[in-house]
């Protein structure tokens, strides 16, 4: 009599209890997660946070992580130490005895969170903690106590507690930058060498260490839930992190990371899926990381012998100076090779052969042996030239700092009217010694060597008025190689000084060239292999690139046509800007190609009216009307390109009889601007006309930059001026107040 009603509650309520389960999400021993493109992870109740296998972008692996979910850019907060990859279909098991174990396709372990029993269940916190709960609800482990690079709300590290930067953007490998909270309570940031995991000095210290007082000292560092974060001190007091009332209104995801550049940052997130907006800076701590490293361990901010500054977004980035290029091509943030290293042997390097790249506003305050006071910049500069230890000589008000490599903490600082000259050779070849390229002295074996590379020159990337570009492999690293067309056979010496400028720019949005070969028979340039194609499929394709990153690609490219025009040693006019022209790095930064060819090309036959550099649609008139070319010439193409990127429309449509006059763009840029209708123009793009005062600024400056006359088109510098809002732009005239007709 009493069995029954039992056993009926019981069918009832068992398949209550297990939607219950799904709903807690409880992890149950056993379970386990295949890495595949579309496998679901193990998600918190609310859905805020998961635990599964995310593909990262550029290797075809997988990391295993914790990641917010439910925001567009699936921001990664946790993974295993090291931050190791596998590949599709590895898995993540919870077990009974070893606890969470990552195993790779061949069923190795590459990861377990360690040995454990009694295990009841695992569970994907709320908080975005993952959590392995024992019997009466006992904590066995959880991802909280062992930070990657990034703490959340209600998270706690106690003193000996560590995080560390990643590698780079895409490399989860421990990165040379920690937040440590030491054992005198004392919170600092600093570099550590990789190898030994050796600390250098802090670049950053709240300073509330007291091993002599422990009463104040710092006892643990707390992210309340709130959002606030502050060290608690052993007395009860709080140092505060974040700077009380700085927090914004409204329901925000928070987090703060210690960023791959070293710059540890609070940032908040809309919790609101429907909001595109992204991640928001609340505070990041230094303030100017370049200026912020003050020992002489260690390279700075960034790698040795490279130089930091902060760009627009207050980021710092890392550029090697002229005289130097980046020992591995992949991490600008790393350190840079110089060209020309000083050599105390015996008639090593004659004095006669020995002439300084002069750069400004460029200083490294450590790595000095010698300090002269007073002195002149001319015995500055010869005290250096004699002295065959001397690799840089630092020059500024009346002092001179002799140093010697590898130099560190370079930092861009205009206030100090600073030079710095950096012994090279006269003439400088670099390429003699260029990075992956196995040189030898011997053309034609070399050649061979590279024909090898490029598979016979089979794999065709691109074909262009300079020559045909073939995909290649040098060591590990694949590259472009472009075989130019025939050129006059004596134009050797002409060649290499060509090809010696070319190599010596370095910018960030500048294609490298890695190497050449030159038999007398083949011509080949070997270049740094671009991984996303060319700007044109990019905007003229399906999808429609974001305003922003539209923004972005102009003012990269502007940066690099200044660079070109008014910074290297020896001016460069591109003479065929184009979005054919401009490469696209795995990065999605805009890189121009083909820089310094029109020259190589000219060299073989003097200008001629019908003989015009560029290509129809982006060449300025003064092409057709014998006038002087000048860099006004690409600044008319840019102005045509700026337009393209604008409107994500080609400059000229493909239609022999249609409608002329609104095929060609820049006139019906300027009827747009004219009439008031910049949303005819961007095709009722939204985000562009959300931002009309920029965009106005832009298609204003595309309008300056085509005007026929060449002197009134600004120069490149003053157009990233305009761009940056740095500069007010003025009404543009009408740019074809003599109505040419092209062709
Ligand atoms: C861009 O580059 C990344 C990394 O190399 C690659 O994963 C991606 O497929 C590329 N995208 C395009 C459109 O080529
Ligand atoms: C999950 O987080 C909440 C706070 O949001 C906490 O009360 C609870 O104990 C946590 N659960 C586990 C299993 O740690
Ligand atoms: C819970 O686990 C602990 C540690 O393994 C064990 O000592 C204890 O007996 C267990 N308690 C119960 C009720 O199973
Ligand atoms: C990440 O960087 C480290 C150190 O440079 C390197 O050994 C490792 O191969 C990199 N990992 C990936 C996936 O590129
Ligand atoms: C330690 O600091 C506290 C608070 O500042 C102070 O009251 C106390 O006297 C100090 N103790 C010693 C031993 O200096
Ligand atoms: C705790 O120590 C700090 C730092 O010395 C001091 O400013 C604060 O007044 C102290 N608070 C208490 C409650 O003693
Ligand atoms: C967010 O982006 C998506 C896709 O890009 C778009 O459909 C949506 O309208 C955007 N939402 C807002 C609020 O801008
Ligand atoms: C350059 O000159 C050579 C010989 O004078 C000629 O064969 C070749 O066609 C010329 N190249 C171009 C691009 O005009
Ligand atoms: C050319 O374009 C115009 C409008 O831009 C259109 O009316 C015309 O049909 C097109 N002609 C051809 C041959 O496609």
């Amino acid at each position: 009599m009493q069995r029954v009603p039992y056993l009926i509650l019981l069918t009832l309520f068992l398949p209550l209890l297990v939607i219950a389960q799904q709903t807690n999400r409880f992890v149950s021993v056993g379970a386990t997660l295949t890495a595949t493109n579309d496998a679901m992870p193990w998600l918190s109740p609310s859905g805020d946070f998961a635990f599964g296998f995310q593909l990262i972008q550029g290797q075809n692996n997988f990391l295993l992580s914790i990641w917010f979910d439910k925001i567009p850019e699936k921001t990664i907060i946790w993974y295993p130490e090291g931050g190791p990859t596998v590949p599709r279909g590895s898995t993540i098991e919870l077990t009974n005895g070893r606890g969470l174990v990552l195993s790779d396709t061949q069923g190795k372990d590459v990861w377990t969170s360690g040995s454990t029993s009694d295990i009841a269940y695992g569970v994907m916190n709320d908080t975005g903690n993952f959590v392995i709960v024992g019997n009466e609800s006992r904590k066995i482990w959880d991802s909280f106590e062992f930070p990657s690079d990034t703490m959340l709300p209600t998270q706690v590290m106690e003193k000996g507690g560590e995080i560390y930067s990643k590698m780079s953007r895409t490399n989860f490998s421990r990165g040379r930058f920690q937040l440590r909270l030491l054992e005198d309570g004392n919170l600092v940031l600093n570099t550590r060498d990789i190898s030994t995991n050796y600390a250098y000095p802090s670049y950053y210290a709240t300073k509330t260490g007291d091993l002599s007082n422990q009463s104040n000292s710092g006892e643990q560092l707390i992210f309340d839930g709130v959002g606030y974060l502050y060290l608690l001190r052993r007395n009860g007091s709080k140092f505060d992190l974040t700077p009380s009332q700085e927090l914004p209104f409204g329901d925000y995801y928070h987090r703060v990371t210690l960023d791959f550049d070293g710059v540890f940052t609070q940032y908040y997130h809309s919790r609101d899926s429907t909001d595109n907006s992204s991640w928001e800076r609340v505070w990041s701590y230094p303030g100017n990381i370049c200026l912020s490293f003050l020992a002489s361990e260690g390279s700075g901010a960034c790698g040795y012998n490279n130089v930091c500054s902060l760009d627009q977004n207050n980021r710092p980035k890392c550029e090697c100076p002229r005289g130097f290029s980046l020992l591995d091509p992949n991490d600008p943030y790393g350190d840079c090779k110089p060209y020309f290293f000083p050599n105390c042997d015996k008639g090593a390097s004659k004095k006669e052969d020995i002439d300084f790249v002069e750069l400004k506003d460029i200083d490294w305050p450590t790595s000095d042996y010698v300090i002269m006071n007073p002195t002149s910049e001319v015995d500055c500069k010869n005290s250096c030239l004699n002295d065959c230890f001397c690799a840089v000589a630092i020059y500024r008000g009346n002092k001179c700092w002799k140093k010697k490599l590898p130099l560190s903490n370079g930092k861009v600082d205009v206030s100090l009217n600073v030079k710095a000259f950096v012994k090279s050779r006269k003439g400088d070849l670099p390429l003699e010694n260029p990075p992956h390229f196995s040189g030898s002295k011997n053309n034609r074996q070399s050649l061979i060597i590279l024909v090898h590379a490029t598979n016979g020159f089979k794999d065709e990337l691109g074909r262009g008025a300079f020559g045909i570009v073939y995909k290649g492999v040098m060591g590990t690293n694949t590259v472009a190689v472009k075989k130019l067309n025939q050129m006059a056979q004596d134009g050797e010496k002409e060649f290499r000084t060509e090809v010696n400028a070319i190599a010596k720019t370095h910018h960030r949005n500048l294609v490298q060239l890695l190497g050449f070969c030159d038999d007398g028979e083949h011509r080949l340039l070997v270049y740094e292999y671009m991984s996303n194609g060319t700007l044109a499929s990019f905007l003229f394709g399906e999808m429609r690139p974001s305003w922003n990153h539209r923004c972005h690609i102009a003012l990269g490219i502007a940066k690099a046509l200044s660079y070109l025009h008014e910074e290297c040693s020896t001016q460069i006019i591109h003479c065929d800007i184009k979005p054919q022209n401009i490469l696209l790095d795995e990065y999605y930064n805009a890189r121009i190609s083909d820089f310094g060819l029109a020259k190589l090309l000219v060299m073989n036959q003097s200008r001629t009216n019908t003989d015009i550099r560029g290509t129809k649609g982006y060449v300025a008139p003064e092409w057709f009307r014998n006038a002087p070319v000048t860099v006004k010439v690409d600044v008319y193409s840019f102005g045509v390109l700026l337009l393209e990127i604008i409107s994500c429309r080609k400059s000229v449509k493909e239609n022999e009889s249609g409608n002329e006059y609104e095929a060609i763009l820049t006139d019906w840029a300027w009827d747009c601007y004219q009439e008031g209708r910049l949303d005819l123009l961007v095709e009722n793009d939204l985000e562009a006309l959300d931002d009309y005062k920029k965009l106005k600024v832009f298609v204003m400056v595309g309008l300056w930059c085509v005007q026929e006359n060449p002197l009134l088109r600004p120069t490149m510098r003053k157009v990233i001026q305009m761009l940056e809002g740095v500069v007010e732009v003025t009404e543009p005239s009408c740019p074809f107040p003599f109505s040419l007709t092209l062709g």
